[in-house]
């Protein structure tokens, strides 16, 4: 059993849990994610680290529910466990593979919308442990929907909040910030790392586009089983055919089809979507032994 050692609502529907994995702790880095279960025969859910404490042995995950089992894991509680906790899993984000002289010289903006604070937290804690710390947005339907924020502060060089309803911090979504700071307030970005719901990534990349700023996105909300095998995480990235729990989940965002993306994500959900995808998707519909392997 993978013991819960610590929980805590961050929000009313938002969980943040500190699970002992050893072997997970050791090997994680930012970028990564873990597939967990919480009983025999349960839904595997793949979630992307939030932290990791490789001494103590332990990873951090945050989790929205949003089906069953998700739930379900909403009332386990300190003292009780996971049955499987497998990790980590895809690929650690490009920036940790960077001589960290380079990043340095690098001004890097996170864009974290809503329950995506939770994996752009290791990247932004990374970055400060290398010396290079970088400017991050927070972006929350209201007030009460913002989540780390003590967390995110203490490790980035400047952290601005924007709250939809503009209850706390500024006013408006993540891309008026982001307009705002660079056409407005003299700053300059050669980077961007996006992370949070679908649209708002489809919406950074547009600005970012134009802005002339590369951008990274995660494409983590679109796995399912994060083994390859199922093929609800294919997306076209350049017009390539990709799965982002193997090939992810970061990609160039300019690069990603968002609204095919989208519609696929929607198509899944039904058993009759999943059979029309198949067909016209044909062999590339799920990545098989070619990318599990
Ligand atoms: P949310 O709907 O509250 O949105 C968060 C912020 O995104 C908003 O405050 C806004 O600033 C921005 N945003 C939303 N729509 C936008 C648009 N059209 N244009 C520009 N900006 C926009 O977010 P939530 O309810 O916390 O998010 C849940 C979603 O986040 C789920 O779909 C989940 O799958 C996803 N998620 C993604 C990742 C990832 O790795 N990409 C990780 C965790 C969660
Ligand atoms: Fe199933 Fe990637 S989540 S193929």
């Amino acid at each position: 059993m993978y013991k819960i050692l610590e929980k805590k609502m961050l929000t009313s529907n938002i969980i943040w849990m500190v699970v002992e994995a050893p072997r997970v702790a050791k090997h994680a880095m930012p970028g990564q994610f873990v597939i967990v279960r919480s009983e025999e025969d349960g839904e595997r859910i793949p979630l992307t680290i939030c932290d990791y404490d490789r001494e103590k042995g332990t990873v951090t995950i945050v989790f929205q529910p949003i089906g069953a089992s998700t739930e379900k894991m909403k009332h386990l509680e300190a003292g009780e466990g996971f049955v499987d906790v497998v990790g980590p899993l895809g690929q650690a984000s490009e920036l940790c593979s960077e001589d960290p002289e380079t990043l340095k010289n690098k001004k890097i903006i996170f864009i974290a919308g809503g329950v995506g604070t939770a994996p752009v937290y290791p990247q932004l804690k990374w970055l400060y442990e290398q010396g290079a710390p970088a400017d991050a947005i927070i972006g929350a339907k209201s007030e009460n929907f913002v989540i780390l924020e003590k967390e995110m502060a203490a490790v980035a060089d400047n952290l601005y909040i924007t709250t939809d309803d503009g209850s706390y911090g500024r006013s408006g979504m993540v891309t008026k910030c982001l307009e705002d700071l660079v056409n407005s307030e003299g700053k300059h970005y050669d980077l961007c790392v996006a992370i949070g719901p679908m649209i708002m990534m489809k919406f950074v990349c547009k600005l970012t586009e134009q802005l002339g700023i590369p951008t990274v996105v995660s494409m983590n909300p679109i796995m399912v089983d994060g083994t390859g095998m199922c093929g609800a995480c294919r997306v076209l990235v350049g017009g390539e055919v990709k799965f982002a729990c193997v090939d992810g989940p970061e990609f160039d965002g300019h690069k990603v089809d968002f609204d095919n993306a989208m519609k696929r994500q929607a198509q899944y959900k039904t058993e009759e979507g999943r059979m029309k995808l198949a067909l016209e998707e044909g062999d590339t519909h799920h990545g098989g032994c070619g990318h599990c392997s």
